[in-house]
């Protein structure tokens, strides 16, 4: 039977490794989530085999509980909710390590400092993901106030905390048989922790701060891996931590931040870098007009934003694409990778709409053809496309990488009004001379160029 488990959690690391390579690229994405979660399956049974399980019936009655909780909220989530659930999701991991490492103290011994040592490290670390994450879902659900949260002597209690975190538990590694009053001194003092780490950062910056918890609810598993002698979790709780770890790297890069930058300076974009406002005068367009432009273009860029996530636009847009293409023009689409409010936002909604993987087209791929596209629709989309930070030193998004539409022959920006995106700041590209807005929601913008499209 040991031989069974050992086996079965090989093959599960594997599938679990190969799942993780394919969701690297849109077309293996699918294939990739399918691999990974057989990977699970084969685990979850491979665990029931295990000589310690005492309770099967519970443990399944547990598990059919959770996977209809499971499947109701993926069903009911919307996709501008996302990033809250996978934030409730990655404290839920968090709490499971907790939890795992509590049993752990109260129903064994522990003998040797290193145990001691990884079993604090995984209550330490669980405790804080699941704290931090729940301030984290409740920024982004409204129920806590978004901006940066300070009080009083704040750095001073979490300077003490981590201190006094760091004392207990070198000295359960020091007397792995110390009483679990200090155990129970940790818990109070990760969860008391994870509230005041992410109290501070505004509501903007949740997206990364989820993404770094999730990475700690890797490393929260993989400690409890230890704990418990289950490789499958340490590596499965490693690959968490590190993949985590990138795509916090990657985010911060795309949007010109440092990672210390959005943890520690309670620094929210929207409220420090209003600049004095660069006004201009700009052209404002009706679709009917719009339509004279999209008719005659051979090369047409759609850079999509935050805000067709918003006005759920991506079915009208695919219509109007395939209309575009029955015209003969070459439609492309160009994804920022910070564009909406989590990593992969806009590539999910064009894939729920069926739009082909094969019309995206990279950042640094489009940029410097940029010239030669007849007309690029800006759908929703505001800092991703602007100029500023190319042109304007001053700009606080100054360095950040973007699309350049403003290089384009024609540029059509479709959002509801001359407001400012989730920088905060003003948009030198309204003000161009190749650029005309066309207001209103982008689903309705975009249904009445169909309707023009088709009425020609
Ligand atoms: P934003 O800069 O936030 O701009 C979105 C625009 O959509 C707004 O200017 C808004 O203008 C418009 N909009 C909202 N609802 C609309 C509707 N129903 N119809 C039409 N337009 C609508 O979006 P972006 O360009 O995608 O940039 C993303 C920003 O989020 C970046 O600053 C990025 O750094 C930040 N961010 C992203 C992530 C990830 S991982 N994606 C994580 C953290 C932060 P109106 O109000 O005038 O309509």
């Amino acid at each position: 039977m040991k031989f069974f488990i050992e086996s079965a959690y090989f093959l599960a690391s594997i599938l679990f490794i190969l799942g993780l390579k394919k969701l690297g690229s849109p077309d293996s994405a699918k294939r990739g989530n399918l691999l990974s979660a057989c990977g699970m399956l084969l685990a979850v049974v491979a665990t029931l085999a295990h000589e310690e399980i005492v309770s099967i019936p519970s443990i399944c009655i547990a598990m059919f509980v959770g996977s209809l909780i499971g499947i109701y909220m993926a069903q009911k989530v919307a996709m501008t909710a996302m990033p809250e659930m996978v934030a409730l999701l990655n404290g839920l991991g968090g709490l499971s390590s907790l939890c795992v490492g509590t049993a752990f103290v109260w129903s064994r011994s522990i003998v040797t400092p290193l145990d001691s040592l990884t079993l604090a490290l995984s209550i330490f670390i669980g405790g804080i993901t699941f704290t931090g994450s729940v301030v984290a879902w409740g920024k982004l659900k409204g129920v806590l106030p978004t901006k940066s949260i300070v009080f009083f002597a704040q750095k001073t209690l979490t300077s003490l905390l981590l201190f006094a975190s760091a004392f207990v538990m070198t000295f359960l590694a020091i007397d792995p048989a110390a009483g679990s009053y200090f155990y129970a001194c940790l818990i109070g003092f990760c969860l008391v922790l994870g509230l005041l780490f992410v109290f501070p950062i505004g509501g903007a910056d949740m997206p990364v701060v989820i993404s770094l918890l999730n990475s700690y609810s890797g490393l929260a598993a993989s400690a409890s891996g230890f704990v418990i002698q289950n490789s499958l979790l340490i590596i499965s709780g490693a690959l968490v931590g590190t993949s985590g770890i990138i795509l916090t790297s990657i985010m911060c890069k795309a949007m010109n931040r440092s990672l210390s930058h959005v943890l520690f300076s309670g620094f929210s974009l929207k409220s420090a870098s209003k600049k004095a406002g660069e006004k201009g005068s700009y052209k404002s367009m009706q679709p009917d007009d719009a339509y004279y432009l999209l008719e005659s273009a051979k090369t047409i860029l759609v850079v999509p934003g935050y805000g067709l996530a918003v006005a759920q636009a991506q079915h009208s847009l695919k219509e109007l694409s395939a209309l575009f293409e029955e015209n003969g023009s070459d439609v492309r689409y160009a994804i920022h990778p910070v564009a909406g409010r989590m990593p992969g936002h806009m590539n999910v909604l064009l894939a729920e709409a069926g739009i082909s993987y094969d019309a995206l087209v990279e950042m640094d791929e489009i940029n410097p053809t940029m010239e030669q596209v007849d007309v690029c629709i800006v759908i929703g989309a505001n800092d991703v496309v602007n100029p500023s930070a190319k042109e304007d030193t001053s700009s606080p998004i100054y360095g950040m990488p973007v699309i350049e539409t403003h290089r384009a022959k024609n540029v059509l920006i479709l959002k509801r009004s001359m407001g400012s995106g989730f920088s905060g700041i003003e948009n030198p590209l309204f003000f161009k001379s190749n650029a005309a807005m066309l207001f209103g929601d982008a689903k309705k913008t975009l249904q009445s160029l169909v309707t023009s499209m088709k009425n020609g």
